[in-house]
């Protein structure tokens, strides 16, 4: 049987299959998250465009904020310290952005290739306490997957 954190990737797998543009994988990605976590507001990319700061890419959910610079909020502090961040209560970090008034809680894990950080995935949810130390191994399982891929995923 495969371990829960396989299932993600393994359906990420199917779901690329061999195609190789960033666009259009890590768009399917952003649907493939939104299905595969319950009760979110919002899933999707911010991606590195220049040095320590972040662009939206593609995603599920409302519009958003477009830029972050590695110092601000809960997805620089996951591209800056390369390691997942899961917060209960978003309203409870000062630094949090804000970018959907319905979001409570937040999972952000960063996609890392030769040391550097060159995404991160983000999810938000309406639910305080969402997100389960099962979810963040789940999405930095998906969040490797991706760094594995990303020098063929040309865009
Ligand atoms: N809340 C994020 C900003 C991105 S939106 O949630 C889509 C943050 O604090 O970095």
């Amino acid at each position: 049987m495969l371990a829960k954190n396989d299932v993600l990737v393994s359906q990420a797998k199917a779901l690329i299959d061999n195609e190789n543009n960033q666009v259009a994988n890590l768009s399917n990605l952003s649907a493939l998250i939104m299905m595969h976590f319950e009760q979110l507001n919002w899933a999707g990319f911010y991606l590195v465009d220049a040095p320590e700061s972040l662009v939206l890419g593609p995603f599920q959910g409302l519009p958003a904020c477009i830029r972050i610079p590695f110092s601000k909020g809960v997805c620089g502090k996951a591209a800056r310290w390369q390691q997942v961040q899961r917060v209960a209560d978003v309203h409870a970090v000062a630094d949090h952005i804000a970018c959907d008034a319905n979001s409570n809680s937040e999972l952000v894990a960063p996609v890392v290739v030769a040391g550097k950080t060159v995404a991160v995935i983000d999810l938000d949810s309406p639910k305080t306490d969402r997100f389960s130390e099962q979810d963040a191994d789940e999405l930095q399982a998906l969040a490797d997957w991706i760094a594995e891929q990303w020098p063929k995923w040309t865009g």
